[in-house]
């Protein structure tokens, strides 16, 4: 998993909890990186579900609703890394609907060694999606917060829901409806 992802985690956890939860949660975590995270490094995906493990014992907050937070949070971290990628577009359903063959594709230009989700199209109207998300990493609550800061980005809101077509969240179908306008 790439060190964007560890280190704006740790900036959400410093934001919502402080500074002591930070300290706290790498050090019951006891990773083999320490905790110190480069954005462009590559780390254990397993240093991430033990710092989730670790923030939700010391929240209880379920590891599900933290990565449906840190979805929300990490939409606005990935914009302001690379303003380059959303730039282009001019809805939320449009830029749903370009993850799998220009956003991500572009992800892995920039970080090679990335590991992403699949995302299949099943349907799309000017104000609805249906895609399946599917990763062996089933972080589908965290694809859940991104999709919902989305259509925020673009000043307007959103339905989603979800239904698990594997118990293990490996793959997940979301339905995706605008709210109004937009
Ligand atoms: C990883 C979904 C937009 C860059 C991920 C993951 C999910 C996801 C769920 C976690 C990996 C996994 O589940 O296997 C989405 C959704 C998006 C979106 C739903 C739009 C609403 C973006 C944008 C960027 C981006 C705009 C960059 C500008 C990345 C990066 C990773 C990632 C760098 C980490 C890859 C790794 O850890 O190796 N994305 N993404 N994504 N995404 Fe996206």
């Amino acid at each position: 998993m790439k060190g964007i992802v560890f280190t704006e985690f740790l900036e959400m956890v410093e934001d919502q909890f402080g500074l002591e939860t930070v300290d706290d949660i790498i050090e019951a975590a006891d990773l083999p990186s320490d905790g110190i995270y480069t954005s462009v490094g590559t780390y254990d995906f397993n240093e991430m579900v033990a710092l989730l493990q670790s923030l939700s014992q010391k929240t209880n907050m379920s590891i599900d609703d933290l990565l449906y937070a840190f979805g929300h949070y990490l939409f606005g971290s990935l914009g302001k890394a690379h303003p380059e990628v959303i730039k282009s577009y001019t809805s939320p359903i449009g830029l749903l609907y370009s993850i799998e063959d220009h956003i991500h594709v572009h992800v892995q230009k920039l970080y090679p060694d990335a590991e992403l989700p699949t995302f299949n199209i099943l349907d799309k109207t000017d104000t609805s999606i249906s895609m399946v998300y599917v990763s062996s990493r089933g972080l589908y609550r965290l694809a859940h917060g991104l999709i919902e800061k989305c259509f925020e980005h673009f000043n307007t809101t959103s339905k989603v829901t979800y239904e698990l077509l594997k118990e293990d969240g490996t793959e997940v179908k979301f339905d995706v409806v605008q709210d109004g306008q937009g």
